[in-house]
């Protein structure tokens, strides 16, 4: 039995959305059945991370989301009869849920929310050596979340996972949508079709019909809000700095991955990804309004060269840093 947070009073649309994208991943929710961009992307993380992993290893996953990244870990871990210790991590209580769903019945899987909120209602990230209560671990991979961590606060994690890993430990990561010097001109970053979305929508009629019954400093938060589901990438070198500033050292690997126009578009109405249309209204008018604007914006990718007229192509950047 999997030990840690537990999901409390959690709504229908939080479960519809951590279900929602978890069949983003897995098609029909079948965990045998990644999604081709998911299996790719997942399957070089795993890769990297195996050799640096034995009977005993305490493992975090840094934003685990609806598990994704775990799952393929542990088929990888169990298949080679591997016992190890590993800590789920993810602020996200919709998609977390639906990780503590799937890997409830997993001796040796600790599931920590990484948000609390203090009397006033704030909310804040937990550190990581308060969430590890002192333990410092083997290994701590992050699968498809760096790129969602402000370009502002990478020195700071670098730091905490330094501090959180024992003498020699590693930090394994992957992201589709950091901007490098590797990327082959016929890729894109894995949000460019989202982005493209989100800006094709801006104009909407309905969107600035509804966004005129507002007052400004509302629409000002409301579009500030949406802007951030799919932020403007930043460089790996952000990342590579920061992580050598504290005493890693670092190796990369890249690779091209096809993302399905099928897959983009369960991935594009996931419900908390398809709050870029808002405020259309969640359902029919929010949902053919991404569909709509995801067509143009595959077939711009398209144009451009950076996809067929099945798929789009991602670039993901990997990392594997090491303690001195
Ligand atoms: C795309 S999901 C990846 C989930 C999983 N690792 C996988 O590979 O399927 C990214 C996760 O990062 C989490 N996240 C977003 N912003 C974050 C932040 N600033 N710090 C930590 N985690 C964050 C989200 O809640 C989300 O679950």
């Amino acid at each position: 039995m999997a030990t840690g947070w537990q999901p409390d009073n959690v709504g229908e649309n939080e479960i519809s959305d951590g279900e929602a994208y978890h069949r983003a991943l897995y098609i029909d929710g079948d965990i045998e059945r990644p999604a081709d961009w998911h299996r790719d992307s997942a399957e070089r993380l795993v890769q990297l991370a195996i050799p640096q992993i034995k009977n005993g290893s305490l493992v975090v996953d840094y934003g685990s989301g609806t598990g994704g990244s775990a799952i393929e870990l542990l088929k990888e871990v169990e298949y080679r009869g591997i016992e190890i210790d590993l800590v789920l991590i993810d602020p996200l209580v919709s998609w977390f849920s639906k990780a503590r769903d799937l890997l409830n019945s997993r001796p040796n899987v600790h599931f920590e929310l990484s948000i609390e909120e203090d009397d006033s209602g704030k909310s804040s990230f937990r550190r990581l050596d308060s969430i590890l209560g002192g333990r410092k671990a083997d290994i701590i991979i992050s699968s498809s979340t760096i790129h969602l961590i402000p370009e502002r606060a990478i020195r700071d994690l670098a730091s905490q996972f330094a501090d959180s890993l024992q003498e020699g430990g590693v930090f394994i990561w992957n992201s589709g949508d950091l901007e490098s010097e590797f990327r082959p001109a016929n890729s894109a970053l894995l949000h460019d079709p989202y982005r493209a979305i989100r800006e094709i929508l801006r104009d909407d009629e309905i969107r600035v019909t509804r966004l005129s019954e507002m007052n400004s400093e509302e629409v000002l938060q409301h579009e500030g809000r949406l802007d951030r589901i799919f932020p403007g990438p930043y460089s790996m070198d952000v990342i590579l700095d920061a992580l050598g500033a504290v005493g890693f050292s670092s190796e990369t690997h890249h690779e091209v991955i096809g993302f399905s126009n099928e897959d983009a578009e369960r991935f594009a109405l996931v419900p908390r990804l398809s709050e870029i249309a808002a405020p259309l209204l969640i359902g029919g008018e929010r949902d053919e309004a991404i569909r709509r604007a995801l067509k143009i914006a595959l077939e711009e990718i398209a144009e451009r060269g950076m996809g067929s007229n099945s798929e789009y192509r991602s670039h993901w950047v990997y990392g594997v840093h090491r303690l001195a």
